[in-house]
């Protein structure tokens, strides 16, 4: 099956002194996700939000899909708190080693969607035995960590492979793309078979977001 196409714009390239503002952006132009970033300092070398940011912004009223990925040693440690604080979706990187497919179905049963994500140099076959089980999987285009890195075309036929397993065995999970995504590499993803599209820098840098956002729903 194919899903239509989605924008998600990465919270990490908005205003971090003013996120609201950066949270009505996106809500203004219509779109309905929003992709949060959470890092632990360890599992990657930066540092950004918590369940306590998802938990505000819900308070301010944002209704946007919170896209919430977790770049964490011990996700497991903090799903709940994520899905208690409004996380709709969580996604646990495969690398570090915890009970993935407990967390997964934990996530689950607090009432979120599960996906899980694979770095640049994790196999696709790392994750074949979950498609299963998750509503989503991402594929990063770039070592997660920072944004503004350039796009890893190297990564589509990790895409392709992923988008033939959905449709060989009748899956439904969204394929997602983050990292150095813009218009021209988003195009490339589709091709690979991506339908959900993280976009930090090249969205809230655009000089016409309208515009920037009309020509992903045509993707
Ligand atoms: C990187 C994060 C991305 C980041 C993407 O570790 O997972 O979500 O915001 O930023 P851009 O779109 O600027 O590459
Ligand atoms: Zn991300």
């Amino acid at each position: 099956m194919t899903h239509a196409p989605i924008l998600a714009p990465s919270l990490l390239a908005g205003d971090h002194a003013n996120l609201s503002s950066s949270v009505a952006t996106v809500a203004d132009l219509g779109l309905s996700w929003l992709h949060i970033d959470i890092m632990d300092g360890h599992f990657v070398p930066n540092l950004t939000f918590g369940p306590e940011t998802l938990a505000a912004l819900r308070r301010r009223g944002s209704k946007l899909f919170f896209d919430t990925h977790l770049m964490l040693s011990e996700p497991h440690r903090y799903v709940e708190a994520f899905a208690r604080a409004g996380a709709d979706l969580i996604s646990v990187h495969i690398e570090p080693t915890y009970d993935q497919v407990g967390t997964l179905a934990r996530i689950r049963s607090l009432g979120s969607q599960a996906g899980i994500v694979l770095n640049p140099d994790t196999p696709a076959s790392a994750v074949e035995s979950l498609l299963a089980s998750v509503d989503l999987v991402l594929v990063m285009t770039v070592q997660p960590g920072f944004g503004g890195q350039p796009f890893r075309s190297d990564m589509l036929p990790k895409l392709a492979q992923l988008a033939a397993w959905r449709k060989e065995r009748n899956l439904t999970f969204r394929l997602e793309v983050d990292g150095g995504v813009d218009l021209s590499t988003a195009h490339e993803c589709r091709a690979a078979g991506a339908d959900t599209f993280v976009a930090g820098t090249s969205f809230f840098k655009a000089a016409d977001q309208p515009a920037f956002a009309a020509a992903f729903a045509q993707l």
